[in-house]
């Protein structure tokens, strides 16, 4: 994410010269931390959204306190993420009008800060993977690249966690059916390594402009094409979407029998979530099912996230469904 930022940065700064070279005069400020070689240039993100915690990617990161605190901030701009409400299907109609209002906050986010600091780059995560399990329409993905392209604006797609095949898909903004695919992806965890790719011409355009001493660790790129190679060969991306559908009936099952404890289970492929009803139970319910050997974690405040292995089948996922209801059962009763 950190280098996929100075990337759209770089991309900004050579399109707004033309392509020429930096003025002498810009040489010399950015040793100074100063424009117009340091240019007062932002990134905006998403409340809600998670993208990492090195310097720059963390000013973008509006999820928890805990990863900002003491640490100083650049000053960028941060708009509203729509809280939709789930199920999606039967809740179309207001989930548009949140949409629509946060598509509003964006632009207006944008024009504010043309005078005080243009923005550059957009920042945003196809499902909120920390900041509450949240997701948006690809009509909402469609609107926010009609209007990163409305104002030059460079659009990183933070696939870090949604990316390499849980969601049913190797990368999920396919989805979304662009009109022309975003400016850079950011991909890790599933994928092994970290890293990003971009649309043509928005490579670096000098060497060491972006560098680092492992360079992506490029010996993850041989373990990486293994595990590729497993997901074809045993047809994971299958298996992801039949598991995916099967934990969802169970969550579905489970809101049924227990209305007070759970809510709005939610997901693609086995990329899935559901809401508890209060912080507390939360914190309980994951330590519970921690105890009985399910690996699993919050997202947001009240939100249990689920983000198995490709490899999980069917039968795995009842072992979790079974120890969910029993947890479910003793918190009740
Ligand atoms: C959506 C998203 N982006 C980026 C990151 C990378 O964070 P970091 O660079 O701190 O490991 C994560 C890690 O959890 C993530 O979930």
């Amino acid at each position: 994410v950190e280098n996929a930022i100075k990337a759209a940065l770089i991309t900004y700064q050579y399109r707004s010269r033309n392509g020429s070279e930096p003025s002498s005069e810009s040489i010399t400020s950015c040793m100074e931390n100063q424009a117009p070689g340091s240019p007062n240039l932002s990134v905006i993100s998403f409340y809600g959204g998670f993208h990492g915690r090195t310097l720059g990617s963390l000013s973008c990161t509006r999820t928890k306190s805990i990863h900002k605190i003491d640490i100083p901030a650049f000053d960028f701009p941060a708009t509203p993420f729509p809280k939709l409400k789930y199920p999606l299907a039967g809740n179309e109609k207001e989930n548009r009008q949140e949409e629509d209002r946060c598509l509003t906050a964006l632009e207006a986010t944008i024009e504010t800060w043309k005078t005080k600091s243009p923005v550059a780059a957009l920042l945003v995560e196809p499902i909120q993977g920390e900041g509450g399990d949240n997701h948006a329409s690809a009509y909402f993905f469609q609107q926010v690249r009609e209007i990163s392209e409305k104002h030059g604006i460079l659009m990183i797609v933070d696939e870090v966690q949604t990316g390499g095949g849980n969601c049913g898909r190797y990368w999920e903004h396919e989805s979304w059916n662009l009109k022309s695919p975003p400016d850079f992806v950011t991909f890790s965890k599933k994928m092994l390594t970290g890293g990003y790719f971009s649309a043509p011409g928005h490579g670096p355009k000098k060497g060491y402009q972006i560098f680092n001493t492992w360079m992506g660790d490029p010996h993850k790129l041989v373990q990486l094409e293994a595990v590729h190679e497993v997901i074809r060969k045993e047809n994971l991306l299958e298996r992801v979407a039949e598991t995916g559908d099967y934990i969802h009936q169970g969550l579905l099952g489970l809101e049924q029998k227990f209305p007070k404890m759970m809510r709005n289970s939610r997901g693609k492929g086995t990329f899935r979530a559901f809401d508890t009803s209060d912080p507390r139970h939360q914190v309980i319910l994951i330590e519970k099912l921690r105890s009985k050997g399910i690996l699993i974690a919050g997202s947001g405040t009240l939100t249990i996230r689920i983000r198995p292995t490709l490899t999980l089948t069917t039968q795995h996922a009842k072992i979790f469904l079974d120890a969910l209801e029993i947890c479910l059962f003793e918190m009740s009763s």
